[in-house]
């Protein structure tokens, strides 16, 4: 399975969070994934992916004017392959839940297939996909890491349900 990882990141912050998703995802067997800033993508890799997940902090409340940018002018096909959701933000109750939905219906719009994992797994939760503060605690990065390894995860059950 492949799996690209494209986050925005001005900081550092999303940068990392994005890295701590990338071990999650390498403890599965035979995956490929390959992580890439907005600003140097490698669009080959994406369209090639099953599972195209989206990093972004979160600004006044929302996702980022860069990785909206990135977004609107992608003429990449993205649609039938899954989405997912990722930001940071400075506080607790940052925006950053509005911040996913927001890129979450840009991603419907695409044509994606949704995914969160949500609360199907137990906690640590990601309801709308996985948040993490910044200069958060280990829990914080454990969260990005079990995040990365439960969205293969569940769809390798799906594709399996399928067969
Ligand atoms: C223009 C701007 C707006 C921001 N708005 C928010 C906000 O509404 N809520 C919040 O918690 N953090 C906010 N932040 C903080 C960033 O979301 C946070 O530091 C993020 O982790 C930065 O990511 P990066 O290091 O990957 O660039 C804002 C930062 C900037 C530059």
């Amino acid at each position: 399975m492949k799996i690209s990882i494209v986050y925005h990141s001005e900081t550092g912050n999303t940068q990392r969070v994005s890295e701590r998703i990338m071990s999650g995802v390498k403890k599965i067997e035979s995956t490929d994934v390959k992580i890439m800033s907005i600003n140097d993508v490698d669009n080959e890799y994406i369209e090639s992916s099953d599972i195209v997940i989206f990093g972004t902090p979160t600004y006044a409340g929302t996702y980022s004017w860069q990785m909206k940018k990135w977004l609107d002018t992608c003429k990449l096909n993205l649609s039938g392959k899954v989405g997912c959701v990722f930001a940071t933000e400075n506080y607790l109750g940052g925006g950053a839940d509005n911040a996913l939905l927001a890129i979450a219906s840009e991603l419907l719009v695409k044509g994606m297939f949704v995914y969160s994992v949500g609360a199907s797994k137990g906690q640590p939760y990601t309801h709308f996909g996985a948040v993490c503060i910044k200069d958060g605690e280990k829990e914080q990065k454990e969260r990005a890491e079990i995040f990365g390894e439960r969205i293969v995860q569940g769809v390798i059950e799906l594709i399996n349900k399928k067969r």
